[in-house]
């Protein structure tokens, strides 16, 4: 299986969460040109040597065969920027919390696949955990925003089967409303 950059974008949401966020903002913006990304939350944030460490993820510190943990998310994030001359930061405070950024060229060839973003909303939104996500996905001039706390109070249990179904459509209607000329 490649993974996507929607994988990835779940992965680094997914830590927002781990990291006990209650407020979480997911921005992607597209034009032909750029994909911006920002991930946002008021997690726990990293002290100075833990955010070392998440900027550097292939960082040794020279002991040989010291296990070293490639995961999915920032390490595929420094990768990628690295790969297809794009950028990547990571900004965080303890205690307030955490902002990663990255901007890609989406036409490099080395870019993976960008995935379903639909797939991943359902997913982050269906995530049990108390807090709120917000997705706002803007592609040229287009843009919706929608929040977890208010897909809930419109469908409560995100988690039940109905809802899940009216999660989806109501998603993906919005990513089609994007992409109509
Ligand atoms: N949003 C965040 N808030 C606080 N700490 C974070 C955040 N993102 C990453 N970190 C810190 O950086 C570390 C590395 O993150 P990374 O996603 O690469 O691996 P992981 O989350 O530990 O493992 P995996 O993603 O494979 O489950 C995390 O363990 C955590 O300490
Ligand atoms: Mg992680």
């Amino acid at each position: 299986m490649h993974a996507t950059l929607c994988d990835m974008i779940t992965d680094l949401v997914q830590n927002s969460i781990e990291a006990r966020a209650t407020e979480i903002t997911l921005e992607i913006k597209e034009n032909d040109s750029n994909l911006n990304v920002v991930i946002a939350d008021n997690g726990k944030g990293m002290d100075a040597e833990t955010l070392q460490k998440a900027r550097d993820p292939f960082f040794t510190d020279g002991i040989k065969h010291r296990h070293r943990k490639v995961g999915l998310g920032l390490p595929f994030l420094f990768q990628t920027a690295e790969m297809t001359e794009g950028t990547a930061s990571i900004e965080s405070e303890e205690g307030v919390g955490t902002t990663v950024t990255f901007q890609f060229d989406p036409n490099h060839l080395d870019l993976p696949e960008f995935g379903n973003l639909t797939t991943a909303a359902v997913t982050l939104m269906t995530y049990g955990y108390e807090g709120n996500l917000i997705l706002k996905h803007q592609i040229g001039e287009k843009e919706y925003s929608i929040s977890r706390e208010e897909l809930s109070d419109a469908l409560g249990d995100l988690n039940d089967t109905e809802s899940l179904l009216l999660l989806r459509q109501f998603i993906q209607g919005n990513e089609d409303e994007l992409r109509e000329v």
